[in-house]
């Protein structure tokens, strides 16, 4: 929800900042490249020859795969840096550079690692005195020259990544301020540049009492054209060059009513890049929570000097007569912090994925529920509101799992609290809510008003538990509740303190059922420089918000977590949902893109930024379905909750100024559409849950770009407007309001695609036609592959639980197919600690279907059966089919429509936990 306001709110705070409206709702609120002093010094930083040097005769191996330089700057000889080299299981290594005698420490990101990165040997040669090179891992391998200081990267024996070949590495030391030292009486003159010791924005001064911090360099991917990642941007998922705009900037900020197409900053920071070609996907990321700014260029590399002498490493080699290869050249900058890059060498998009979540952690199995479809809006007004709402979902038959309650169910937007004369009973509500196994989310945001008579406000006031100016005293801001102060959760005790408001005990009328959304935790700051923060205010350890900024929302979030945790010692996973990120995040919320708008545009743009979201980590995101601010036509509506079903975090949320727009407000007809798309996504939660599940073990995002399952297709490089769930579903949301027909391009040669409505079956390596009608969004099934779903109508995901599963088995071109089912208890951790748990594999092959456990200690009580096995593309009518599961044999009915060449199994009833095989013949 966003700090947008109704009226009697704005124009409140409007007269208590004393500024006009324009300021609050103005882009120029938030700084360019050119305003930022750092950013501004770092993108002119284009020296012909890097000063930069290894000093190799320095290295010291440390423990084996651990080696430490020394490197210099050689126009500023006495400051010295430690290089540190880490080779890294899973085909990684991280690079650190920091200062050696630092006058003041530097920060280095905690919170972010989900442990210490483990260490694989390396065998090093030393070229000539000049380079060293080191081979490590699944053939990967470094070279690391030495005048000037340059890293080449190579997996498969292929020249990938490269850095500091521009020049670029510009590591801004910490200094002394210019002026007369007292005590030594030296005049330094040096180093005082516009905008190192101080900078003003707006009305806003950064005192920057220590000087200039920022860090610079360049990492190049060779042979590639197509880098992805860095979220949070309303932007493309292939990154554009910011030849001609700004850098992507990456500064956790609350922007009101964000533009798209833009490389502005959004809520959340994730300084994590991939490049994906036909031969590797790549990754590099920066492990920096400081205010960071990149460019990203497309150009070619002059293959000569140093180059040609590698040039066999290329994968595509540079001709003749034009001595260049593509490369996309991208120039990240910080503000502070230490250089700590890893590179992800792949090779493969899967391998990607598994080696960055090893190093930040995967999204663990969110609860059934929290997957399946959540109702928000600012705000359901009170209990008879909240109760009539869930009416409305009982009389018009659309299933639910989640309602929610933004800001207005508060006593005065005091957290923890609950406005008694709207909610007089919350306990109660939670009870009727509980009913069909429904939940309630309510907000909690990291604000704390002023106000001596609200107990969280006095116990952390009493504390010292808040936020520091840079002067010692109580930071204090503006927000929803007015006057307010934040929590430093960066202190140990504050985490565990804040994570404790969440018990029953302290957190008075919630109940067990009741989940947690963190909103404005950027911070949103109403009356700060950029609406957040000054970066000169002080957290725990005596660390500015300049080296920490991005880290706070992920630090709340991660607080609210242990307090759900805590809540059922550990026994029932938690649910949040957060607005502001980092890298790591992922381990314990769920992500949405923020306050959209309801266009055509921003419903377009949310598969592109759920795709950026997603390979980065962040597989459980979703954009609000119709749009945050303003009302969406009918027609826009039902487009929405089409594509939507299809997307990892389902959820429809308005804003108070908005009208109401529950799903059977638009007519019978638009209920009708609106509900089956609904009940979609019930039916396809089976399949949803299975994906969750490998995500949590393999990394993998359920929402998936079509490069990761067609990574040789280059046809599919730069696709946005598709996106594939798993590797089953090729989704194409309809994102213009009068589509008849829209153009696909069907990836994979050799591949068979069956559209999930008519059955007709399109081949890939071709781009058709399909037309297009309100009755669904056009849903393809890859041929070889099997999905289970679950067609019961029920009220809840919980209430089907143990429903009976059907198979739906798209054969391939060899008449094949795979697929898993996963399934447990839906909420609590048992799956982990007692294992139980089903996990099925499916294999079609030879006419024969087989079920087999893929976990053989996994055991999970359920009475679900197969109910019913779908069978596309199976060439001819069969006599017979039977099915043998233990000494068990039936032979079931069968039925052939020829047309359509699918074969449907009645009732072949197996237990879903059984083994069984099924024949055809
Ligand atoms: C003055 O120089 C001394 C010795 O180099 C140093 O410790 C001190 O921090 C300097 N003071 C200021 C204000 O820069
Ligand atoms: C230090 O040097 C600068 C530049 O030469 C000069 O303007 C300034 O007055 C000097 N400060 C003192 C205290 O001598
Ligand atoms: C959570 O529970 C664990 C185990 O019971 C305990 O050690 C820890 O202190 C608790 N944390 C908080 C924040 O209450
Ligand atoms: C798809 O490919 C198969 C095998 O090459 C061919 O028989 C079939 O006609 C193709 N279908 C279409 C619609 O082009």
């Amino acid at each position: 929800m966003s700090r947008f306001f109704h009226l009697l709110n704005l124009i409140f705070i409007l007269y208590i900042l004393n500024i006009p409206p324009s300021e609050n709702v103005d882009r120029n609120n938030f700084k360019t490249c050119e305003q930022s002093a750092f950013c501004r010094r770092q993108r002119k930083y284009k020296p012909d020859i890097s000063p930069y040097e290894v000093d190799l005769r320095s290295m010291k191996t440390i423990q084996s795969g651990h080696l430490q330089f020394i490197l210099h700057n050689t126009l500023k000889s006495p400051i010295k840096f430690q290089l540190d080299i880490f080779t890294l299981e899973h085909n990684s290594l991280r690079v650190k550079i920091n200062e050696r005698n630092p006058i003041r420490k530097r920060y280095e990101v905690e919170h972010a690692l989900v442990g210490e990165p483990k260490l694989v040997d390396v065998k090093l040669t030393n070229l000539d005195g000049k380079q060293v090179e080191g081979s490590f891992g699944k053939s990967a391998k470094f070279l690391l020259n030495a005048k000037p200081f340059r890293l080449d990267l190579f997996t498969n024996g292929i020249f990938v990544m490269s850095v500091n070949s521009k020049n670029m590495f510009n590591f801004e030391h910490y200094r002394t301020k210019p002026g007369t030292n007292e005590s030594t009486g030296e005049n330094n003159t040096e180093d005082n540049e516009d905008g190192m010791w101080e900078e003003t924005f707006k009305t806003h001064q950064d005192s920057k009492p220590y000087g200039p911090s920022s860090i610079g360099v360049d990492v190049n991917f060779l042979n590639f054209e197509n880098v992805y990642g860095i979220p949070e941007h309303a932007d493309a998922f292939s990154l554009r060059s910011t030849h001609d705009t700004d850098p992507y900037r990456l500064f956790n900020l609350d922007i009101f009513e964000y533009d798209i197409q833009n490389p502005m900053a959004l809520y959340g920071s994730v300084p994590y890049m991939l490049a994906h070609n036909e031969h590797a996907t790549v990754g590099f990321f920066w492990l920096n929570a400081a205010e960071g700014w990149i460019d990203v260029n497309n150009d070619k590399l002059t293959v000569q000097g140093f180059f040609s002498t590698i040039a066999s490493f290329f994968s595509t080699k540079p001709t003749a007569d034009k001595n260049e290869v593509p490369q996309v050249s991208t120039h990240w900058m910080f503000e502070s912090g230490i250089f700590d890059g890893f590179f992800f060498l792949g090779p493969t998009p899967r391998d990607i994925f598994k080696q960055y979540s090893v190093i930040t952690g995967s999204v663990p199995l969110p609860p059934l529920w929290a997957i399946a479809y959540h109702q928000c809006r600012w705000n359901y007004n009170d209990e008879d509101d909240v109760r009539s709402v869930l009416n409305g979902f009982e009389k018009n038959v659309i299933p639910l799992d989640v309602i929610w309650l933004d800001i207005e169910h508060t006593h005065g937007k005091r957290y923890f609290t609950w406005d008694t004369q709207k909610f007089p009973n919350p306990e109660k509500l939670q009870d009727d809510i509980a009913r069909y196994g429904r939940k309630l989310v309510t907000i909690s945001d990291p604000h704390i008003k002023k106000d001596d008579a609200y107990q969280v406000y006095a116990d952390a006031k009493a504390l010292g538990y808040f936020v520091k100016t840079k002067d010692g005293a109580d930071y204090e801001g503006s927000c929803w509740p007015g006057a307010s102060m934040w929590l430093d959760y960066f202190n140990p005790d504050i985490f565990q303190w804040y994570s404790q408001r969440y018990s029953l005990e302290n957190y008075k009328g919630s109940t067990g059922n009741l989940f947690i959304w963190n909103d404005m935790n950027e911070p949103s700051v109403f009356n700060g420089p950029e609406v957040t923060f000054p970066k000169d205010i002080i957290h725990y350890g005596g660390w500015e918000d300049r080296d920490v900024h991005n880290l706070y929302g992920m630090l709340q979030h991660m607080s609210t977590f242990q307090g759900l945790f805590n809540r059922s010692n550990g026994h029932i996973r938690p649910f949040i949902l957060t607005r502001s990120f980092f890298a790591g995040s992922q381990r314990t919320a769920a992500v949405w893109t923020g306050d959209n708008a309801a266009q055509w545009s921003y419903l377009k743009i949310a598969t592109p930024m759920l795709l950026s979201l997603s390979v980065t980590g962040f597989g459980f995101s979703g954009a609000d379905v119709g749009g945050f601010f303003s009302n969406p036509d009918a027609k826009l509506l039902v487009r929405w909750y089409q594509a939507a079903a299809f997307q990892p975090f389902y959820r429809e949320h308005a804003h108070i100024d908005t009208a109401r727009r529950e799903p059977w407000l638009f007519g019978p007809d638009n209920t009708r559409l609106i509900r089956k798309a609904i009940e979609q996504r019930y039916n396809y939660l089976p399949y949803w849950y299975t994906l969750f599940y490998k995500q949590e073990k393999q990394g993998i995002p359920p929402m998936l770009p079509l490069w990761a399952n067609f990574p040789k297709d280059k046809n599919v490089f730069k696709t946005e407007d598709l996106f594939m769930v798993g590797n089953g579903l090729l989704v194409c949301p309809i994102t213009e309001a009068d589509t008849n027909q829209v153009s696909i391009y069907f990836p994979g040669e050799n591949t068979i695609w069956y559209d999930t409505r008519t059955l007709i079956q399109y081949n890939g390596s071709e781009t058709v036609l399909i037309n297009v009608d309100m009755e669904s969004i056009p849903v393809f099934q890859q041929g070889g592959v099997i999905i289970p779903k679950r067609l019961r109508r029920r009220r809840s995901s919980m209430l089907a639980l143990h429903d009976p599963i059907t198979l739906v088995v798209a054969l391939d071109r060899n008449h094949e197919a795979k697929g898993e089912l996963y399934m447990d208890d839906g909420y609590t951790y048992d799956y982990k600690h007692k294992r139980q748990m089903i996990y099925r594999r499916f294999i079609f092959r030879n006419n024969e279907l087989h079920s087999k456990t893929l976990d053989f200690t996994g055991k999970f009580e359920t009475d679900a059966w197969i109910e019913r096995i779908l069978i596309f593309g199976y060439p001819k009518n069969p006599k017979k089919v039977i099915i043998n599961s233990g000494d068990k044999q039936a032979i079931p009915l069968h039925h052939y429509h020829a047309e359509s060449q699918m074969l449907t199994i009645r009732r072949p009833g197996p237990l879903v936990a059984s083994d069984w095989t099924l024949t055809i013949t």
